[in-house]
């Protein structure tokens, strides 16, 4: 079966069909650029511009870079447009994509959901948590590969700022930070969350996965094992349209 998912990220709204059965994309995926002041409306065009680029009309699930709750309203919108906060995102963009049926969830709870499934998080029991490093930094927290959803830990305060103002890899862009000096704000991060949280597994997402091998080796003195996403930056993709699945049937 395929689904469409589209991933609303910061700096991109990423998408395509996705086979369900293999939790792979169907298709290369389309991306847009995520407008400035990334408000409802310039977000939802760009994502039926995703969707227009392959003439889809069948459900779709979308992920959102904030809380989402009861599948559809947006509660927080740390690196959108304020107006986002309230929104009614499901009738939003159901109504924009001319009625297909769609879905929303928060973007590292599908990436998350993707990672155990199919990727790094398969088969793994206890607590498990997927941290995404992007503009942002989000968080998926496993028990037994069950979701606790929403859980925010990249607003937790490190050393007296939000972490993902320290931390996210954006920041590691702006402040223009080696990768040995980045790592050491990442591991005093994991050390905080893995103090709070105790985790067997924490698996590193957002498109630094890719580069986890200029990372990893300098991050020392964490007791839970620390491995890349396997699904790397598609993992958004596919777990929206996991979502999306569940909800429809
Ligand atoms: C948001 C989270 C989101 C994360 C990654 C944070 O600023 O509050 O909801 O998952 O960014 O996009």
């Amino acid at each position: 079966m395929q689904i469409f998912g589209v991933d609303i990220g910061g700096s991109g709204i990423k998408g395509a069909p996705v086979d369900l059965d293999r939790g792979d994309l169907a298709q290369e995926r389309h991306k847009v650029l995520t407008p400035h002041p990334a408000t409802p409306d310039g977000v939802a065009d760009g994502v039926k511009q995703v969707i227009d680029h392959f003439g889809w009309t069948g459900p779709v699930g979308l992920t959102f870079p904030g809380v989402v709750t009861g599948g559809s309203t947006v509660r927080t919108a740390a690196n959108v447009d304020k107006s986002w906060i309230d929104t009614d995102a499901r009738a939003l963009f159901g109504e924009r994509l001319g009625g297909l049926p769609v879905t929303v969830v928060n973007d590292a709870d599908a990436a998350g959901v993707a990672e155990m499934r199919f990727g790094a998080g398969r088969g793994r029991k206890g607590t498990v948590i997927l941290l995404t490093f992007g503009t942002g930094i989000g968080s998926a927290v496993f028990v037994d590969g069950v979701l606790v959803p929403n859980t925010e830990l990249g607003h937790l305060e490190l050393n007296g700022h939000e972490a993902e103002k320290r931390a996210s890899s954006k920041v590691k862009e702006d402040q223009g930070l080696n990768w040995e000096r980045w790592s050491r704000r990442v591991q005093k991060y994991l050390a905080h969350v893995e103090m709070l949280f105790s985790p067997e597994l924490f698996i590193i997402g957002g498109g630094v996965s890719r580069k986890a091998h200029k990372f990893l080796p300098h991050i020392k003195g964490i007791k839970a094992e620390i491995v890349p996403a396997q699904l790397q930056n598609n993992a958004g993709i596919v777990g929206a349209a996991m979502h999306a699945a569940e909800q429809h049937g």
